[in-house]
């Protein structure tokens, strides 16, 4: 043999050991799932299995504190949430919270060690609301979470800042790309496994409520009207949603027809509920936080941090391999019956009552929420009883922000509560194509920036 082949075989086997180096030396196990002969088999590698279980290992309980003696609120002064507890449990409530969201830094990390009343640290404000989230999670959402439930710790896992979370993209720079628009793709991203899908499932899906099913119920397209790209960002989500639950699709669909749900699993209909349970966290929890975040801890477009599906499973089919920490603390299964109301609903009280005129309604939104309150349905009926009434007539609907505040942010919070509208609309049944939606628009300034008819969706029927 020649110098020169001997070289080039050994590049060769080389190159072979280098291709082979991304996959997975055996053995690998599988499990099956579903019936024979259709696939529902999971493959997994039990070594990257036995690497995850140490990190996935619930914190041990403190014992049970009493609930006799006086109630918190009496003996403190700024409980808005948990003031029905024993001063006792409090205690215990505090040292818990301590240990799963900030062990380092201790209880300064939320207070001011001279005055524990104070609300001046940011991080205080957000636990409030945190275990008010968590309360409704392991109430509303049994659907999803079942008796298992989640802590702080499902989430945090010891740091103040939990591992997985997301922001929202910064958009494309038109210039450098005359072609069009990349919708975020060929720019390999791990939210999407490295492959060629929009890189961001987690805006249409996980923040706002874009379509999901895309697949045609007949074999000709026959009147389907979903498209290539809607189907990338389908893919997209459910790569995302597969990793975080270290699964394969099959763990919930059998691959003969994705979208039969006959065929499908019972944990799809526990990932359906799961998808609306973290839009539910997004919109109505972290997202109204945005301005109580310092501009550290916000991403490159100023917005909130958000969850996903991996935030409490970790790469786990079950956050904590199904580990049931919630049983062991009460305050966090469900909200407490006396305590104060969230602050979503408190604020609500205050919101002016909808214009609702033949062809033109008014709805007003809480500081800082897109969500559509329930006091403004009047408003929400008029329109759609406007629209059935002329088959012809198409909605405009146009968001309305105040002059306070940084523009950009108030922006995309008008563009948001104009989406809950036309969600709302095209929930209720009304077409697509009968709902336009015009450009935010700024109010006349306003001084305080708290004028609630400035934070107001405008929608017309004609
Ligand atoms: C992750 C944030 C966080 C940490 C860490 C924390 N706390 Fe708190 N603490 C809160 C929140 C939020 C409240 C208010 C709860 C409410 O409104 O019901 C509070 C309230 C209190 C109160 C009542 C104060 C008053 O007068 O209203 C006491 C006492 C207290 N905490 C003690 C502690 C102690 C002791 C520690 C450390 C072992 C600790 N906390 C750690 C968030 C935290
Ligand atoms: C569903 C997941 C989830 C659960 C459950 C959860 N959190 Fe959070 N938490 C988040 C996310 C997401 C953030 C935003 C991250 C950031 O701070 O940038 C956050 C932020 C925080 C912060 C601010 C930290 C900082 O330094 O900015 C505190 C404090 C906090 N959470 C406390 C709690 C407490 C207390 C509980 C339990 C009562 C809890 N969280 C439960 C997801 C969760
Ligand atoms: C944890 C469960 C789960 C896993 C894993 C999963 N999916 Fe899904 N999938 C769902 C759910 C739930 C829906 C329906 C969502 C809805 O209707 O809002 C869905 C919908 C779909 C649809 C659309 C079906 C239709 O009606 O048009 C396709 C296609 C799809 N999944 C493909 C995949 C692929 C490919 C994978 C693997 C990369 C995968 N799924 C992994 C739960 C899952
Ligand atoms: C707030 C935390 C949290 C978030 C966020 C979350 N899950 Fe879960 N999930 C849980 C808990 C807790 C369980 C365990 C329930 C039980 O014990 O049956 C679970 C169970 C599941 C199961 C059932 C597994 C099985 O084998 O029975 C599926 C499937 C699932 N989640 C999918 C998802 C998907 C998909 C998302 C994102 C859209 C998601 N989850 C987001 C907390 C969460």
């Amino acid at each position: 043999m020649s110098a020169l082949s001997r070289f080039l075989s050994f590049a060769a086997a080389l190159a072979a050991s280098l291709l082979l180096s991304a996959c997975e030396r055996p053995p690998i196990d599988s499990v099956q799932t579903g019936y024979r002969g259709t696939g529902m088999v999971q493959v997994y590698n039990p070594r990257t299995v036995a690497d995850q279980i140490p990190a996935n290992q619930p914190l041990a309980a403190q014992p049970a504190a009493s609930p006799e003696g006086p109630r918190a609120k009496d003996v403190y002064k700024n409980l808005q949430v948990l003031g029905d507890l024993s001063v006792g449990e409090l205690t215990r409530h505090m040292a818990a919270i301590t240990a799963w969201v900030s062990p380092k830094e201790g209880c300064a990390y939320c207070h001011n060690l001279t005055n524990l009343a104070d609300d001046s640290k940011y991080t205080k404000v957000v636990a409030r609301r945190m275990v008010q989230m968590t309360q409704n999670i392991n109430s509303k959402w049994k659907t999803h979470v079942a008796g298992t439930g989640v802590t702080c710790y499902t989430c945090h896992r010891g740091e103040p800042v939990p591992q997985q979370l997301w922001f929202g993209p910064v958009a494309q720079p038109e210039a450098p790309y005359f072609i069009g628009n990349r919708n975020g793709q060929n720019a390999p991203a791990r939210t999407v496994g490295l492959a060629s899908l929009p890189n961001d499932p987690f805006t249409p899906y996980l923040k706002k409520t874009s379509d999901i099913r895309i697949a045609g119920p007949t074999a000709l397209p026959t009147g389907h009207e979903a498209s290539i790209q809607q189907t990338e960002g389908t893919y997209g989500l459910m790569i995302h949603m597969s990793n975080s639950l270290g699964v394969n699709c099959t763990y919930c669909h059998n691959t003969r027809s994705f979208g039969n749900w006959d065929e499908s699993s019972p944990q799809r209909t526990t990932a359906w509920h799961g998808l609306r349970m973290v839009g539910e966290i997004n919109n109505n929890y972290l997202e109204p936080l945005t301005s109580t975040f310092p501009a550290t801890r916000r991403g490159p477009t100023g917005d909130v941090a958000k969850a996903n599906c991996a935030t409490c499973h970790q790469g786990a089919y079950k956050p904590l391999y199904g580990a049931a920490m919630a049983k062991d603390h009460p305050e966090l299964l469900a909200p407490a019956a006396g305590a104060a109301p969230p602050a979503a609903s408190a604020a609500t009280a205050t919101l002016p009552a909808p214009v609702a005129e033949a062809l033109r309604s008014v709805l007003y939104f809480d500081v800082g929420s897109a969500a559509l309150a329930q006091s403004q349905s009047t408003g929400m009926s008029k329109v759609i009883a406007s629209l059935a009434a002329t088959p012809g007539a198409k909605a405009t609907i146009s968001g309305y922000h105040s002059a306070a505040g940084t523009l950009a942010q108030n922006q995309e919070l008008a563009k948001q509560r104009a989406f809950s509208v036309r969600d709302a609309l095209l929930a209720a049944g009304v077409a697509e194509s009968r709902v336009v939606l015009s450009k935010p628009q700024q109010t006349e300034a306003n001084v305080s920036g708290e004028d609630p008819s400035a934070r107001r969706v405008e929608v017309t029927v004609k």
